[in-house]
């Protein structure tokens, strides 16, 4: 089974990323507010879990559905907010084409996929779905500053006692991937991550078929930079339509 078919549907998920519920308040807002759209438009929340960033879109005014692989985040979705979502996978979304105003992409949920083909899939699907002049917001975790936070307990068992499990975070050998195990009573987990450099995610985004318009390190939409935190993305598909290119080496 892939890695994210199985870490992101266990229960353990929400005791790992349980600080996650009350960033929501203010990182809703800020991202809901980088999208820029008018009320009214229809955003897709791809990838929307629980739904923790959902009340933000809709106090935009969006019309939002939700779309997530995993049936126990869309389970509890259901179960603390009303509103349409989906269950799909990133690489064959079940929309037709040119049929919403924005996609929305929080929290590091892009390069999930072994290949670099299916993580250029993905923004393709991303710009399928959105309609000529539509927005992606693609929110992923700036690659200098991962390297800096795990610089000091790289390849180590670090036991977290308040939350009751063990966390190992390595490089991949060629160091293009980030993985975190962790071991929790007799379960394991382990997020492989593809985390890109800038020129790659804009690369990926133009061969998707998209247009860079705004690129920002925080989430107040201060200006990009290297070593933030955070590397947000907002960009468009052109009003003249998709032109897909082949990437230049598939994975
Ligand atoms: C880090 S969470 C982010 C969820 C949400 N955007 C948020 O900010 O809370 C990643 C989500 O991606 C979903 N996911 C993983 N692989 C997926 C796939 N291939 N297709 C659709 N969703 C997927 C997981 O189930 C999980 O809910």
């Amino acid at each position: 089974m892939d890695w994210f078919a199985y870490d992101f549907d266990h229960p353990a998920y929400f005791d790992h990323y349980r600080d996650k519920e009350n960033d929501a308040f203010y990182e809703g807002p800020a991202l809901a507010a980088l999208l820029r759209l008018q009320p009214g438009a229809s955003v897709l929340d791809l990838p929307c879990g629980w739904g923790r960033l959902r009340p933000a879109l809709e106090d935009c005014g969006y019309h939002v559905i939700g779309g997530d692989l995993s049936p126990l985040n869309l389970q509890r979705h259901r179960s603390e907010h009303s509103g349409a979502i989906v269950r799909l996978d990133f690489r064959s979304l079940p929309f037709r084409a040119a049929c919403v105003d924005g996609v929305f992409c929080a929290f590091t949920s892009w390069g999930y996929f072994a290949t670099e083909a299916e993580n250029l899939r993905q923004l393709q699907e991303f710009a399928r779905v959105l309609r000529p002049g539509g927005t992606l917001l693609l929110d992923l975790c700036g690659r200098e500053s991962l390297e800096h936070g795990v610089a000091s307990t790289e390849g180590r068992w670090v036991e977290l006692k308040d939350l009751g499990y063990r966390e190992r975070v390595r490089w991949s050998p060629d160091r293009k991937r980030i993985w975190t195990e962790r071991k929790q009573g007799g379960s394991s987990f382990r997020h492989d991550i593809w985390i890109p450099t800038d020129p790659e995610v804009r690369d990926f985004l133009d061969t998707a078929g998209f247009e860079v318009e705004g690129a920002f390190g925080s989430l107040r939409g201060g200006p990009w930079s290297r070593d933030a935190e955070r590397w947000i993305y907002r960009a468009m598909k052109p009003q003249h339509g998709v032109k897909p290119r082949p990437v230049s080496s598939p994975g």
